[in-house]
């Protein structure tokens, strides 16, 4: 279980995040909707451990993420930024090897690199194994930084917008494999998403943010509401129901 405490991130007098408590249990996909600006970044920033919040505290399994050590940290929880820039020439290969850092520490075992093989197969990168990064498209270069986060194979998984330069048929697909890691592996997945009806599909959660506040939390249809997104937006959104499920109508 992952709890944030009175967690504030500030710069100068602006506070971009401003969560008093939030409690994310163990299983489920949620996802973080919300404008640009709204701290949704520096939330996951701070969750995963790569800025220490100005105020407050993540606590991980019981325990304050500042006393895990890092080593240990990174077999439990997996972080994809949302500038997932690398300036090395490497292998989609290697990439995915960096994700086996916490377990193998550069030397690469067989179960490693089956790991590794399993990873690339579920974002069906294999063509692309042996090339390097700057060959590939923005789409399968997105493939291979996600690839990474699933061969650290821990029990948390964090994406900041994961579906950044894929196609459709892409994003469906890494929805699709985010979903099994929850439902067949019992992994917990946060994923900030832009598309709300990728996020009312998809999700277990919703957690709407605005200003570095939550303004809305809950399962999709108490979240992918009209009174709640026009105000999530500062727009008229109009959502329809199919199948049972909220949808967002963008050019309502
Ligand atoms: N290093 C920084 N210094 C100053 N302001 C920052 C920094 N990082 C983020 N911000 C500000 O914090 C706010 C939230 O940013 P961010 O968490 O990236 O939002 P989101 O991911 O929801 O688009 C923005 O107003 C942004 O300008
Ligand atoms: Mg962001």
């Amino acid at each position: 279980m992952i709890e944030l405490r009175t967690l504030r991130q500030c710069y100068g007098d602006h506070t971009v995040v401003d969560v008093d408590a939030l409690t994310l249990p163990e299983g489920g996909l949620t996802s973080i909707i919300g404008p640009n600006g709204a701290g949704k970044s520096s939330l996951l920033g701070m969750i995963a451990g790569l800025q220490s919040p100005t105020q407050g505290q993540v606590v991980l399994d019981g325990q304050d993420i500042v006393r895990v050590k890092r080593d240990s940290f990174a077999r439990r929880l997996a972080f994809l930024r949302q500038d997932n820039t690398i300036n090395a020439r490497l292998t989609v290969r290697d990439l995915v090897g960096f994700g086996r850092y916490p377990y193998s520490k550069g030397r690469l075992t067989d179960h490693d690199q089956r790991h590794m093989d399993h990873a690339i197969a579920l974002v069906g990168l294999e063509p692309q194994q042996h090339s390097f990064l700057d060959e590939l498209s923005g789409g399968q270069r997105q493939r291979a930084f996600i690839a990474m986060v699933l061969a650290q194979n821990t029990g948390y998984a964090l994406f900041d917008e994961p579906l950044n330069s894929l196609d459709i048929r892409h994003a469906v697909g890494v929805m699709h494999l985010l979903r099994r890691a929850v439902e067949e592996h019992d992994k917990t997945v946060v994923v900030v998403l832009h598309d709300l009806n990728f996020a009312a599909r998809h999700s277990d959660r919703i957690i709407a943010m605005r200003d570095g506040r939550i303004v809305a939390d809950g399962p999709p249809e108490a979240v992918i509401r009209t009174e709640i997104l026009d105000d999530l937006y500062d727009m008229k959104l109009q959502v329809v129901q199919q199948c049972g499920r909220p949808m967002v109508d963008m050019f309502g």
